[in-house]
């Protein structure tokens, strides 16, 4: 079977990743510096390494040494406020990092890349509409600036070198294992289901919804949520995808349905039956309206279908993070 580098793959999205690979049969290999990740999402099967990516000759000793075929580029930098506060640092670890990561890939002469981007790049693009992978991308942080690079470097060092790449542009990722084996482990989250279900678990006195004047029926934002472990199948087909020698491509991974932030801290407490205890902040700095994903084309060409309801990602991580 294929082997498989996952770069931060004991992160959140990463290690479920890494066990949908195993699952399906490959062999997987982890390389991450555990900055904001935790070996102990890392499931056993999988060889673990602990490094720095952008440290060119320990990570090209272990492409060589494992024999990988090729890699999933998960490692990077992920808060949007962080990245508004200090842009140099999200340039530095998601496009300077990425390049020292291609260095290597090419110079090792693999073929098979993939790369996790972001919805955001879209910025407000698309307000009222299901983005499409064509839709114009207008990033309004430097977080979302540094995905848009990326996707653009993977392009060209491609087109040189002849190798082939799946970019997956997410939409929201929430939710856990259903048997709360794995799920978020990040110490203070920013992500809008996990800070419903602290606030409703008594871990976080109060939610903050962050504005309710946006153009929308409610006020409040909306979003389209996607299960981890759909996006994890996701990857898992996109890598069946290159290895059948599949065209170099880019998809969107939504579940194509749009709540408000209102309805999802509403449907939160409804599953549980815990009143939530909010209150409405001010707007933060470029949060779009509305965003949504048109999924089609992971649809047609990967045979993808997401599983899991919004009840379902919600319950998932409230069970994750009662036991946890
Ligand atoms: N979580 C989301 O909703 C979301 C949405 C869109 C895109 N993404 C993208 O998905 C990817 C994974 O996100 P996540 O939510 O799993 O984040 P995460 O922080 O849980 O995972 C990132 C992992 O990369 C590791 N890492 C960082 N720099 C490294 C380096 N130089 N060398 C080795 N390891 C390194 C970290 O230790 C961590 O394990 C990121 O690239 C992110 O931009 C995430």
């Amino acid at each position: 079977m294929y082997t498989i580098l996952v770069t931060g793959g004991a992160g959140y999205i990463g290690s479920h990743t890494v066990k949908r690979l195993l699952d399906a049969g490959y062999n997987v290999v982890v390389a991450d510096d555990l900055s904001t990740g935790h070996q102990s999402a890392v499931d056993s099967r999988a060889a673990f390494y602990e490094l720095d990516v952008c440290n060119n000759q320990a990570f090209g000793d272990v492409l060589e040494k494992e024999q990988v075929e090729a890699v999933l580029h998960c490692a990077g930098k992920i808060v949007v406020s962080e990245s508004v506060e200090n842009p140099l640092k999200y340039f530095d670890h998601n496009v300077s990092g990425l390049n020292e990561v291609l260095k290597v890939v090419v110079e090792k002469g693999i073929k098979k890349f993939m790369f996790s981007s972001t919805a955001s790049i879209y910025g407000n693009n698309c307000f009222n509409i299901k983005a499409v992978e064509t839709t114009p991308v207008a990033p309004t942080n430097p977080y979302a600036s540094s995905k848009l690079m990326g996707e653009q470097m993977i392009h060209w060092v491609s087109e040189r070198y002849d190798m082939n790449y799946v970019i997956f542009r997410y939409f929201n990722v929430a939710g856990a294992e259903l048997d709360s084996s794995n799920g978020l482990r990040t110490k203070n989250p920013t992500h809008l289901v996990p800070s419903i279900n602290l606030t409703l678990l008594g871990k976080r006195p109060v939610f903050e919804i962050f504005g309710n004047n946006y153009q929308t029926e409610d006020g409040t934002c909306i979003r389209d949520y996607i299960h981890v472990c759909d996006l994890a199948r996701a990857h898992q087909l996109g890598m069946d995808y290159l290895f059948d020698n599949g065209q170099s491509t880019i998809f969107n991974l939504g579940s194509e349905k749009g709540y408000s932030v209102k309805e999802v801290a509403d449907t939160a407490s409804q599953i549980t039956g815990i009143p939530l205890i909010y209150k409405i902040s001010e707007r933060r700095e470029g949060d779009p309206d509305f965003v949504l994903a048109n999924a089609g084309k992971a649809r047609e060409k990967l045979n993808w279908e997401p599983e899991y309801t919004l009840e379902e990602i919600i319950k998932s991580d409230f069970d994750w993070r009662k036991q946890s």
